[in-house]
């Protein structure tokens, strides 16, 4: 996995997401377009995740002509879903669209572009009060430094959340940022979409697909 070293990482293996993302990654792909591919990926990836939670269990179901053995659901804690805005925000809808009612938190962090190590600022969060009792699946479609994620899996911990009762969902995500979060959080389990090769002198994840809210939102 492109020289990295955590092993809690699962790199999604679907033709649907490797064709959704390089039209995303064209930077010919517009505003509108870009919404609508990206909104499509980001269904996929719930589902993805959705089947990975560890309430998820090998079981049995009978068919109405036989039996047959898969993932299926057993009891377990509640889950919340927490975005890092605003591009987190566009993978939650899709997470909520596929289950409908789930607890949602945010925490708001933003990169300061002007540092040089990009350092993640903090400047809102909105957390359930039972959120120390859930299971968190934590999500943000871009992991660069890893600043922003680390910064939220802190507020998470502040929280009452146990790091083990948390997923972090995410779309590309580079070595770098992988490194960073295998050194302060292995037991995280992530669940990405591709590790793309590094990053460059701006952070900016090579090759990416530039900074996804812009992008999403129209404000490049
Ligand atoms: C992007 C992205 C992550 C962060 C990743 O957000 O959505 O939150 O950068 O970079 P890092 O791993 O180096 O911290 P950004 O701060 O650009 O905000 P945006 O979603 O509003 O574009
Ligand atoms: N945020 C993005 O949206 N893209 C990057 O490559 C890095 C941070």
């Amino acid at each position: 996995m492109n020289g990295t070293s955590h092993e809690n990482v699962t790199v999604i293996k679907s033709r649907a997401v490797e064709y959704l993302l390089l039209k995303l990654r064209n930077r010919s792909t517009g505003t509108e377009e870009f919404q609508k591919i990206g909104d499509r990926l980001m269904r996929i990836l719930g589902e993805e995740a959705l089947c990975r939670l560890p309430t998820v269990k090998q079981g049995k179901v009978e068919t109405p002509c036989g039996a047959v053995t898969g993932p299926v659901d057993t009891p377990g804690p509640p889950v919340c879903i927490v975005s890092i805005p605003r591009s987190g925000d566009i993978l939650q809808e899709a997470v909520r669209n596929i289950c409908p009612g789930l607890s949602v938190g945010k925490i708001l962090i933003q990169r300061d572009e002007s540092s040089e190590d990009k350092t993640p600022k903090l400047y809102y969060k909105k957390l359930p009060k039972d959120i120390c009792s859930s299971f968190v699946i934590l999500v943000d479609p871009m992991l660069a430094t890893a600043g922003s994620a680390i910064r939220a899996i802190e507020v998470l911990k502040e929280s009452g959340v146990k790091t083990e009762n948390i997923m972090f969902l995410n779309l590309i995500c580079c070595p770098e940022g992988l490194q960073a979060m295998a050194k302060s959080y292995p037991e995280i389990h992530i669940i990405t979409g591709c590790v793309d090769s590094h990053l460059n002198e701006d952070k900016y994840i090579v090759p990416g697909l530039g900074d996804y809210g812009d992008r999403y939102y129209g404000t490049v």
